[in-house]
């Protein structure tokens, strides 16, 4: 399987849900991708491709980056790290609030879980402002890891995400589709 193979799987399965959750929102849902044993497999080989051998853990953002970040984990022999919507993680926790395509969000980190230092691959479904992978980058950067990139199945165009985001880190998608 290829890069392509990954990005032609993620295209087929990919399911288009008109005005969801609010009007005039175009919602593509991976959900698909993540039942189809071979699809799900071949779509984690590809998010870790190209920074294989170059992270220890994977932190999934809230809620299908956790299937992601898993599967790559699990293939790569690297840990998983949770980027938490806001109020669902005990203890200290580090808290970052930004602006999404619909709404305001804040998700928080758990730090202290590896070493400083430590090289973390960010893993989510859909790239679309960037806001939220950005803000996942700056709680990790400030948890003390390195982000060595991200990784999604998806970017949507026109949004802005990847040049948000390409100073920072290098991003790495399957695919694209119009906003
Ligand atoms: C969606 C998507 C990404 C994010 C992308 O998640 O799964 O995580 O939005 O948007 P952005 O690039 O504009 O920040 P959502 O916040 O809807 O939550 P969910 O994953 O829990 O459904
Ligand atoms: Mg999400």
């Amino acid at each position: 399987m290829t890069a392509s193979d990954a990005a032609a799987l993620v295209d087929r399965l990919t399911a288009v849900v008109p005005d969801f959750p609010t009007p005039g929102i175009l919602f593509r849902d991976v959900t698909p991708v993540f039942a189809d044993a071979e699809a799900f497999s071949t779509v984690c080989a590809g998010l870790a491709e190209p920074f294989e051998g170059g992270f220890t853990a994977v932190a999934g953002i809230e809620a299908r980056g956790f299937a992601l970040a898993g599967g790559i984990a699990a293939q790569t022999g690297t840990g998983v790290l949770t980027v938490r919507k806001a109020g669902k993680l005990p203890g200290e926790v580090l808290k970052e609030s930004y602006s999404l395509e619909y709404g305001e969000a804040s998700i928080e980190l758990r730090p202290g879980q590896l070493p400083k230092g430590s090289r973390v691959l960010v893993a989510d479904d859909v790239l679309a402002t960037g806001g939220t992978a950005e803000a996942s980058i700056t709680l990790l950067e400030r948890a003390g890891y390195e982000v060595v990139g991200i990784a999604v199945l998806l970017e949507l165009d026109g949004l802005g995400g990847r040049d948000r985001l390409a100073s920072r880190v290098p991003v790495h998608a399957l695919g694209s589709a119009p906003a």
